[in-house]
């Protein structure tokens, strides 16, 4: 029998944007794998209503922290809330783009708080959780990117340069740490069928078509291969490759990655 999550990275995990979606995914499995988890997201009652359905499921001590990510105070809070709890896994979920747009159709306060939710806050998640990790020598952490990380494109400006900053950012400390007894993975998704990515279609008026991945899935493959960072993209034949637009020129990579971001609502 392989050893449990909990046995091998200890007896808690945080899920940062574990309310729904793929970080919901991830929290059962962790329970489901022994682990009690800390589930971080903003509305209060998605969030208690998904602690009761882990506590009754799997019998684990859940905490429900509401916070937003992208405050400047959050990792802060977040440290207190966990304080005395050995945490084992942080799998850093939040971090997606509600809303496809061209760089200047948005506030830059909007801009600015997806920075911070996606950058600062993951480095500060790393950071914090980390050290504890490295100084334990067992942990895993996983950063969630994405397929737009791959190059930039019209519309995915500060969405896709943050999801770039996490890939190298999960693949830095991957290196560092290598040996450490820390595991890193930088999780590569393409689209999932989540709650906000449904509300981001109902938003923009249009459908992305083509399959969607299930955040079950993604969350198992991912727990599943902890072990075989630095990079792993989820579904796919290479998992470990590198980027999909190797082979082309950087301008033609970009225009592909724009074409396809752009192409639900021709
Ligand atoms: N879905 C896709 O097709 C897709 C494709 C590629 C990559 N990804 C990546 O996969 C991850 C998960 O995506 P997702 O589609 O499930 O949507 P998401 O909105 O990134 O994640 C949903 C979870 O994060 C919480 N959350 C969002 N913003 C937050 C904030 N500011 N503070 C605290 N919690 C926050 C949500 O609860 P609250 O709203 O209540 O806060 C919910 O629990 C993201 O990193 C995204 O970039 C997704």
């Amino acid at each position: 029998m392989t050893e449990s999550l909990a046995a091998k990275y200890g007896p808690w995990g945080v899920v940062a944007g574990g309310s729904d979606g793929v970080g919901a995914a991830f929290a059962h499995r962790m329970a489901a794998e022994g682990m009690n988890v800390v589930l971080v997201a903003r509305r209060l009652p998605v969030l208690e209503e998904s602690a009761d359905e882990i506590r009754a499921r799997y019998g684990v001590e859940v905490r429900a922290v509401a916070l937003d990510l992208s405050s400047p105070t959050a990792l802060e809070e977040l440290e207190q809330a966990t304080a005395g709890l050995e945490v084992g896994l942080f799998v850093y979920n939040a971090g997606s783009d509600d809303r496809s747009v061209p760089f200047l159709d948005k506030d830059l306060d909007v801009h600015l708080g997806l920075v911070r939710r996606n950058c600062t806050a993951v480095l500060e998640a790393a950071y914090r959780f980390g050290a504890p990790m490295v100084a334990r020598k067992r942990g895993a952490v996983v950063l969630v990117t994405s397929g737009a990380a791959w190059a930039g494109g019209a519309t995915l400006a500060a969405y896709g340069a943050t999801k770039a900053f996490d890939l190298i950012l999960a693949e830095s400390l991957w290196a560092e740490w290598q040996g450490s007894g820390v595991d890193v993975l930088g999780l590569v998704l393409g689209r999932t069928d989540t709650p906000s990515l449904r509300r981001t279609q109902e938003v923009q008026g249009g459908s992305y078509g083509g399959d969607l991945a299930d955040p079950d899935d993604v969350a198992a493959e991912a727990l599943d291969h902890l072990c075989d960072g630095p990079t792993w993209i989820c579904g796919s034949p290479t998992p470990t490759g590198g980027s999909p637009f190797g082979a082309l020129s950087r301008r033609d990579a970009v225009l592909a990655m724009s074409r396809g971001a752009t192409a639900h609502r021709e």
